[in-house]
């Protein structure tokens, strides 16, 4: 016989306050075996989130013993539990609690930096977590541009990515609609039943009850009630019969071309990118002099120019991918190096002519037919070389997006 993975033995938890004691858990006895899917259900305040929060090992039981994996979790000091934590629990959350601004590759990577993985190593877990929930093609997307189904399925491949035995999740579906808790779901169920991960969900809804294989309910820190379902509903069967919907057709098939044309080519870029590739520049202009001066004592004449180059590039490119969320695409380091070099011929060029010495004047001036042409052409080679190495500047800095690929049918 195998030993459960969960053991509680009379636990009790009161919260003391001003306002006197809160019972919130009364006496509580539960084993859960590996490979088991429980749904905790029950009124408001009848104390699930306060018995997950145990399970979680984020609170400790006033009375009573909570045994995970063989460990005796109450009588550990707060490291001890958060070690246990991080091995042997992943979390899900009604809220996601995705880092906003943060791409959902570096979302699902977290937990394991927090553990010291070698950048490499966490960049191939994340992906296969993400692979496994099949957002394979969002890797590189910020929570804001994810739906909430699709922020939801990061943040169980954020849970996932760790290998952890045991997931809690509190209302996970709490804040989608009928469709999206029932894709979430469907995928929980697979994970339950392809890799044996034991999970606890606590919900407030029956469909989703009806999924599990056992269900406890809760009322006034009590279970009232603790039933087998021998044939749990199949979320993935209850989707089909749902029919197919448009949203999660786009989300199954090929993306709205007009959809997936705006994503490739980035849509605009903001002013203030243009405008720190412009401090760059002179942050550029004023290291090269400054070597040139200290550190050589002579002149060489491209150094300065050509640390303006490199200076806008990366400033321009890590500013992007911070306020972009992701790297700059192919479309955008082209409209960037054009516009960018366009600017800065203007404003050159008008420099230039209102500093030109008279001579100067007197020789291009006078420039007509075949030379008036060469020279014209001469500067436009100029520019056009000047654009080209801002876009492999920037192409260098910013990595590019990884290419979409199509989703496998779940
Ligand atoms: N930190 C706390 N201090 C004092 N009382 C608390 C605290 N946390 C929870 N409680 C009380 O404990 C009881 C159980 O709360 P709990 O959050 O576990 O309920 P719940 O079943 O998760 O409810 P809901 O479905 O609304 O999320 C409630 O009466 C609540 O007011
Ligand atoms: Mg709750």
């Amino acid at each position: 016989m195998t030993e459960p993975l969960i053991a509680l033995h009379d636990v009790t938890k009161d919260y003391v306050s001003a306002a006197g004691v809160v019972h919130a858990l009364r006496a509580i006895d539960i084993d859960i075996m590996p490979g088991e899917f429980v749904a905790i259900v029950g009124t408001s305040g009848s104390g699930k989130s306060t018995l997950m929060n145990i399970l979680g090992c984020l609170d400790r039981p006033t009375h009573g013993t909570y045994t995970l994996a063989g460990f005796d979790v109450g009588a550990r000091t707060n490291d001890g539990r958060a070690i246990v934590r991080n091995r042997l629990i992943g979390f899900i959350f009604q809220g996601f609690n995705l880092l906003p601004r943060t791409t959902a590759l570096e979302n699902v990577e977290l937990p394991l930096s927090y553990r010291g993985v070698a950048a490499s190593t966490r960049r191939a877990r994340a992906e296969k977590a993400l692979t496994a929930v099949g957002l394979q093609g969002r890797m590189d997307h910020t929570p804001n541009q994810l739906s909430g189904g699709q922020q939801q399925r990061v943040a169980i491949a954020r849970a996932l990515v760790t290998d952890p035995p045991l997931l809690l999740a509190d209302e996970p579906t709490g804040n989608l609609d009928t469709r999206t808790s029932l894709e979430v779901l469907a995928l929980l169920q697979r994970l339950n039943r392809d890799l044996g991960i034991t999970i606890c969900l606590v919900t407030h809804e029956h469909d989703i009850a009806a999924c599990a294989s056992r269900v406890i309910t809760f009322r006034d820190g009590r279970i009232v009630s603790d039933v087998r379902q021998d044939e749990p509903k199949d979320a993935a069967r209850e989707l089909q019969l749902l029919g197919p919907a448009e949203e999660s057709k786009a989300e199954h098939s090929e993306e709205d071309p007009k959809v997936a044309r705006l994503r490739r080519i980035g849509g605009p870029l903001p002013f203030a990118v243009y405008a720190m590739m412009f401090v760059g520049a002179l942050l550029g202009l004023g290291v090269g002099a400054f070597y040139n001066s200290l550190v050589l004592g002579f002149k060489v004449a491209w150094i300065p120019p050509a640390s303006a180059l490199l200076g806008e590039a990366i400033l321009g490119a890590r500013y992007a991918k911070s306020r972009l969320g992701r790297p700059l695409t192919h479309d955008q380091r082209i409209r960037a190096a054009l516009y960018y070099t366009l600017g800065t011929v203007v404003l050159w060029g008008a420099m230039t002519a209102l500093t030109m010495p008279d001579p100067m004047w007197k020789a291009i001036l006078p420039l007509a037919g075949a030379k008036l042409a060469v020279f014209g052409l001469g500067i436009l080679g100029v520019v056009l070389a000047s654009a080209l190495v801002r876009y492999g500047l920037l192409w260098a800095f910013s990595p590019r997006l990884r290419k979409l690929q199509p989703k496998p049918s779940t």
